[in-house]
C-alpha cells in the first residue's frame, strides 16, 4: 500500500454538508464540486436529497420526523463512505439546527456549508415549480413558505449564490478546505 492510500484509509474522512433552501443552488454546487475533486484524482461521492429520497427514502415525507429520518440515512451513508477514504458531498435542505448538529457529532470530518440565497430569489428561480405549488397550498409544509428553515448560526463557510457564480463559490470552498488542511486528503 503506498503512503497516499494509507493516508486516505486512516484519515478521519471529509463530509462537505451543503444546507440551504430549495433552489438555493446546493445541487449545482455539489455537482460542480464533485467534478472538480474527481478531476483532481480524489475519490468522491455526492449524496443529493432528491436522489436519496428516490432511492432510499421511499415513503418518507416532509414532516419533522421524516426529514430527520432522511438525514439519519444520509449521515449513515456518509460515515460509511468516509471510512473508506471517500470525500462525501451531501446536498440536503436539512432545515433544523438539531439535525445538522447530529450530523456534526456523527461525522468526524464534518464541514457545514450554508448555501445562502434569499427566499425571494429562490422563489423567483423556482426551477422545479414547487414554490408556486407551495404558495397555492398544493404542497404543504414547504421549507421557507409553510415550514421552517433554521439558518446555520455558525457554519464553517457561507456561500452567497445570489451574488457569486457557482464557479466562484467552488473556488472559495476549495480554498477554504485547502487553507484548513482538509484537502487534498
Ligand atoms: S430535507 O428537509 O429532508 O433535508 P431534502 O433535501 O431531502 O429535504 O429534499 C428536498 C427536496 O424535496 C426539494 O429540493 C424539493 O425538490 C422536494 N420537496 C418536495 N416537497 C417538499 C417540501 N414540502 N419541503 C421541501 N422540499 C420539498
Amino acid at each position: 500500500m503506498n503512503d497516499q492510500v494509507q493516508a486516505r484509509n486512516t484519515s478521519a474522512g471529509l463530509t462537505i454538508w451543503l444546507t440551504g433552501l430549495s433552489g438555493a443552488g446546493k445541487s449545482t454546487l455539489a455537482a460542480l464540486l464533485t467534478d472538480r475533486l474527481r478531476e483532481q484524482g480524489q475519490a468522491v461521492e455526492w449524496l443529493d436529497g432528491d436522489v436519496l429520497r428516490r432511492n432510499l427514502g421511499r415513503g418518507l415525507g416532509f414532516s419533522r420526523e421524516d426529514r430527520f429520518e432522511n438525514i439519519r440515512r444520509a449521515v449513515y451513508l456518509a460515515g460509511m463512505l468516509n471510512r473508506h477514504g471517500v470525500i462525501t458531498i451531501v446536498s440536503v435542505i436539512s432545515p433544523y439546527a438539531e439535525m445538522r448538529s447530529y450530523a456534526r457529532q456523527a461525522l468526524p470530518g464534518f464541514v457545514e456549508v450554508y448555501v445562502d440565497c434569499p427566499l425571494p430569489v429562490c422563489e423567483a428561480r423556482d426551477v422545479k415549480g414547487l414554490y408556486a405549488k407551495a404558495r397555492s397550498r398544493e404542497i404543504p409544509a414547504f421549507t421557507g413558505i409553510s415550514d421552517p428553515y433554521e439558518a446555520p448560526a455558525d457554519p464553517e463557510l457561507t456561500l452567497y449564490t445570489a451574488e457569486q457564480t457557482p464557479e466562484e463559490c467552488i473556488e472559495e470552498l476549495i480554498s477554504w478546505l485547502t487553507e484548513h488542511r482538509l484537502y487534498p486528503m
